[in-house]
């Protein structure tokens, strides 16, 4: 599959990167400035050292172009970044990764942006769109480095069928994960907000912790 990744120039689209171009998919890092995308995706081949070939990088409006699109920018440009790019977003999956947080002292809190998660705006901005939430709860580092041994659950949700099903069928061929559907759109905002409990207890362990559901 053809992937674009809007803001995917940070970490955390470094890693889904990775892992997607290391199994065959052919990955667009998009960027506000198009060099520094290229560079970026430059370094992520090298770093990945023969595994993660097809990265390339180039603009968010190029990337939008993609067969499958995931937002990777922070929480405060997701709703400008996706609404500038409604017609290349139109009737196709789009993925939010995006988690509304606000570190507070050594603790990190969750934000509710109105519709109660990020990811149920985006889908309101784009109502031609299936918008699905997904790897929120994600370590990009452990992301990147392909040997870091990454073992964890992933969840799902969406109001679309065929987006949930397409997420969880990427999410299936990526060695360590497990995905998992969490129903509809409406659970975003849980799974959202609990990233401010995964990311301070990383604070205050000192570790990148990963998500791991018992008793499924
Ligand atoms: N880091 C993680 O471990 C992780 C894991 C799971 C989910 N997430 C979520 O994924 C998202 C990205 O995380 P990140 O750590 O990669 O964030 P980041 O490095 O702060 O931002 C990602 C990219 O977004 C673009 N960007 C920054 N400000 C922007 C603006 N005002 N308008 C448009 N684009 C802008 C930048 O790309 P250009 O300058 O190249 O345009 C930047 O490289 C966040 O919402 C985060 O909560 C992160």
């Amino acid at each position: 599959m053809n992937i674009g990744i809007l803001g995917g120039t940070g970490p955390a689209g470094r890693g889904l990167a990775v892992r997607l171009a290391s199994i065959g998919h052919t990955v667009v890092l998009g960027s506000r400035d198009a060099q520094r995308a290229e560079a970026v995706a430059a370094e992520v081949r090298t770093g990945a050292k023969g595994k993660a070939e097809t990265v390339s990088g180039s603009s968010n409006e190029q990337a939008a172009l993609a067969d499958l699109v995931i937002l990777a920018t922070p929480w405060e440009s997701a709703l400008a970044t996706v609404s500038a790019l409604k017609s290349e977003l139109a009737d196709k999956v789009v993925i939010s990764m995006v988690n509304a947080l606000v570190k507070n002292g050594r603790e990190m809190l969750p934000m509710y942006p109105p519709r109660g998660s990020v990811a149920e705006m985006i889908q309101a901005a784009l109502p031609r769109s299936s918008v699905a939430a997904s790897f929120h709860h994600l370590p990009a580092g452990m992301m990147e480095d392909l040997d870091s041994g990454l073992e964890a659950d992933v969840l799902v949700c969406s109001d679309h069928k065929e987006a949930t099903e397409t997420v969880l069928a990427i999410l299936e061929g990526i060695g360590g994960l497990r995905a998992l559907n969490a129903g509809s759109l409406a659970q975003a905002s849980a799974i959202e907000a609990f990233t401010a409990v995964a990311i301070t207890l990383n604070i205050r362990y000192k570790t990148h912790s990963t998500l791991k559901m018992a008793g499924l």
